[in-house]
This record gives structure tokens, C-alpha cells and sequence, in this order.
């Protein structure tokens, strides 16, 4: 009975031991110099995005990954930048055709996923955001998503300890300000680079494709890679790829930013890394899953009346064409990406 007792409190105190050293110093949560060392993967260009005006801190890190997780963002502290970008889904939103923000108001378009952003210039379906740092500027302000003003922002911040400790551990003074918010923010995000796929590993030469995803491969080069081209898969213009506006949402795509008529329905090609996990699909998330999307590609008939002519080379396509194209999107998704623990959000712990 005794040494029941005993083997009972060694248990508990154990436990308490183990679970504490978690809370204290979980090393999963953990961000060193070298979890912030900016490697270019092998093949990808030259980032567009420049880190020399921002320089990459474990601490600057961590702000804007404690940032990026909060809804302290939003008017009435209910939505963080992760509500909507899910790291699970590479940072695109799951299941929501269209983003829902504040309040439950509903967006006009699909969540983007989060990834390989150094390499853009031109954010947001339409293009319409140039800088990496500026972009968080808009779903803080956006009426439907975060509701928020950048001062109120700031504000807040200022009045929070916790963010008076983190700003002063990554500023060396107790500055806070919206700058500072958004360098923070990009250093985050700047760094969710995705290129540690099967493709990638593909192309190294490790491995080797199965028959069926060599044929979807080969079928992706000659019909969809003009548009969705080389390592990015990407050539980051923008087009119409054949589907037909939802006049409910009144969106015109490239036009709001150019006001050129031409532009009418067109949106910015998007990167396919990941793409098994970003459903939704298009701008507007009417594609439940990647059978669907090759259906539509493979319907002529059906396209918008204004599709950009390069569609024609991919004709129409059988079940086992689909099915192969399909097989080789599914080798871009990135595990080593998906389950980084540098991009978790620190409140599990
Ligand atoms: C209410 C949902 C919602 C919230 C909250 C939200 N986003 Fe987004 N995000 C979107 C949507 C929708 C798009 C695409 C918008 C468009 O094309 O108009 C997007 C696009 C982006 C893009 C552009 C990606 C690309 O490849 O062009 C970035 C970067 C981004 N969001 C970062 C953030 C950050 C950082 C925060 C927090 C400050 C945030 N988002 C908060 C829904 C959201
Ligand atoms: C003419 C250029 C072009 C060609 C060719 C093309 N695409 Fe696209 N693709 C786009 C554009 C533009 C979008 C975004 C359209 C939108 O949302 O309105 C897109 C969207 C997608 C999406 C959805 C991605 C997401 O994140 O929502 C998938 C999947 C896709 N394309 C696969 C393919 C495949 C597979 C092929 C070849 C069979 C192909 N595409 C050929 C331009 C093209």
C-alpha cells in the first residue's frame, strides 16, 4: 500500500516536472539563428522581396509570428492574420469558398495561400498590393475582414506589456510602431518558402515519379505550364482561364487595379506548390477539389468568351489524362513546409 503511495507522487511529480519544462522552454516553439538563416533553394531565382532593409532576427521573428496569431489585429480582438491563412491548408483557408471576416461578413474572394512570397511583386489575386511589408495594411483595414485602423492597431500594442517586452527584445528601445508592425510581419511570413516537395526531390534526382505522375507531368508541361511555368509555377501574369464570372460578386479582377476593360476577368496566375491542400480552388473558391478544376480545363465549350487563346492547346482530356495531371499536382504538396515548426502558432504551447 505504501509503495503504491509512493510510486503514485514519483508519478504526479514526474508529470509536473515534464509538463512544466513544455510551458517553460518548449524547443518546438523555440526560434534560434539558424531557424532564421534565408537559404534561396536551389533552381528558385532571385528574390524580389529584399531582406536588406529588414534584417532577419530570431526576435524580430518571433514578434511577427506572435503578430501573425493574434487577434489583437482585428476591432474587436476576433480574427488574427491565421483565422484565415490555416497552416495546415499552406496558409490558404479550407473549405471556405469565400473568406469570412469580422463579425461573420463574407468576402469576395478565396484565401490565398501563404507561401514563396519573396518572389512576388504584386500581391492579392488582382495584383493590387506592390511590397510584401505594405500588404497586411489591407485585411487590417478592410471593412469585411479585420475592421481595424493601423494606429488603432498600434495603439493597442503600446498598452500591452507582453508586446512592450517583445518590441523592446527585437528593437533594443521601446518604440512600437506601425513600421515596426509590418517589417515584423514580413520577416514571418518572407520566410514561408516551400520547395521540399516530391517534385523538388524529383528534379534533384532522389526520386524517382511513378508512371502515372511522369505522365501527368509530361501532359502539365505542354498544356498548363505556359501559364503555371518553371520552378514557381508561375509566369505571374494575368489571364483568363476560361471560367466564367459569378456576376453575383461583381469582380473584375485585374481591371480594378488597371481600369483597363482588357483586363476584365483576369487574375493572377497562382503558384500549383501545395495546391492538394489549398481547395477551395480560384479566385473565388467555386472548385470543391482538383477533379473539378480538370473537368473545367478540359470543357472548351464552356469557357468564357474571353479565355486566353493558350487554353486551346489542351483540348479535351480523357479520365485517365485528368486523372495523371492530378497524380502529379498531388507531388508539388511540401510536408517539410506543411508541418514547420518555425510557422506554428505559438499559443499551443
Ligand atoms: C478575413 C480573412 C483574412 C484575414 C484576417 C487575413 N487575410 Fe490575407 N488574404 C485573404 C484573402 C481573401 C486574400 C486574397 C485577397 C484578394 O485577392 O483580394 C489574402 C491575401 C493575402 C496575401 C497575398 C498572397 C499572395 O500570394 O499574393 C498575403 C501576403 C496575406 N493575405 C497576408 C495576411 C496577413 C499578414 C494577415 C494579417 C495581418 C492577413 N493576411 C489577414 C484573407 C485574409
Ligand atoms: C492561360 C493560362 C493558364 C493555363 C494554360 C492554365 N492555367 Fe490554371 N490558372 C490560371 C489562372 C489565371 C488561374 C486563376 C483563375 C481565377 O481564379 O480566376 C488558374 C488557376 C488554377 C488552379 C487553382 C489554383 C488555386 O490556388 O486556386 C489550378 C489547380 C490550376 N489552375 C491548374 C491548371 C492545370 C492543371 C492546367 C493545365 C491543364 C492549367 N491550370 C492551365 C491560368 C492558367
Amino acid at each position: 500500500m505504501r509503495s503504491k503511495l509512493v510510486y503514485i507522487i514519483l508519478f504526479l511529480f514526474l508529470s509536473v516536472l515534464i509538463f512544466n519544462s513544455f510551458i517553460d522552454d518548449n524547443p518546438y516553439f523555440k526560434i534560434t539563428s539558424d531557424d532564421v538563416i534565408l537559404t534561396i533553394p536551389k533552381g528558385f531565382p532571385k528574390p524580389k522581396y529584399n531582406f536588406k532593409n529588414n534584417t532577419i532576427t530570431p526576435e524580430k521573428f518571433v514578434l511577427g509570428r506572435k503578430l501573425f496569431y493574434d487577434p489583437i489585429l482585428s476591432k474587436d480582438s476576433s480574427m488574427s492574420c491565421a483565422s484565415c491563412h490555416q497552416r495546415i491548408a499552406a496558409f490558404a483557408h479550407i473549405d471556405h469558398a469565400l473568406s469570412h471576416g469580422i463579425n461573420g461578413l463574407i468576402g469576395k474572394r478565396n484565401v490565398m495561400p501563404l507561401q514563396n512570397l519573396i518572389w512576388k511583386d504584386a500581391y492579392m489575386w488582382d495584383g493590387g498590393v506592390n511590397n510584401l511589408e505594405v500588404q497586411p495594411i489591407n485585411p487590417i483595414t478592410n471593412a469585411v475582414e479585420m475592421n481595424e485602423t493601423l494606429s488603432n492597431v498600434v495603439n493597442k500594442l503600446k498598452h500591452n506589456k507582453v508586446y512592450a517586452e517583445e518590441f523592446k527584445k527585437a528593437f533594443n528601445d521601446t518604440i512600437i510602431n506601425s513600421e515596426r508592425l509590418l517589417k515584423t510581419l514580413a520577416q514571418f511570413t518572407g520566410l514561408m518558402i516551400s520547395s521540399n516537395s516530391r517534385y523538388d526531390k524529383f528534379v534533384e534526382g532522389t526520386i524517382q515519379f511513378s508512371d502515372t505522375e511522369m505522365n501527368g507531368l509530361k501532359i502539365f508541361k505542354t498544356k498548363c505550364a505556359n501559364c503555371h511555368k518553371g520552378t514557381l509555377f508561375t509566369d505571374n501574369s494575368y489571364r483568363n482561364n476560361g471560367i466564367k464570372p459569378d456576376t453575383s460578386l461583381k469582380d473584375k479582377g485585374r481591371e480594378t487595379i488597371t481600369n483597363n476593360p482588357e483586363d476584365n476577368n483576369t487574375f493572377q496566375v497562382p503558384s500549383l506548390r501545395n495546391v492538394e491542400m489549398t481547395y477551395p480552388y480560384m479566385h473565388d473558391g467555386r472548385f470543391r477539389n482538383l477533379q473539378q478544376v480538370l473537368n473545367h480545363y478540359s470543357n472548351p465549350k464552356n469557357f468564357d468568351k474571353n479565355y486566353d487563346l493558350s487554353l486551346n492547346k489542351i483540348g479535351v482530356l480523357s479520365e485517365q489524362e485528368k486523372g495523371d495531371v492530378i497524380a502529379f499536382l498531388k507531388t508539388l504538396t511540401d510536408k517539410v513546409f506543411l508541418y514547420d515548426r518555425r510557422f506554428a502558432d505559438p499559443n499551443m504551447k
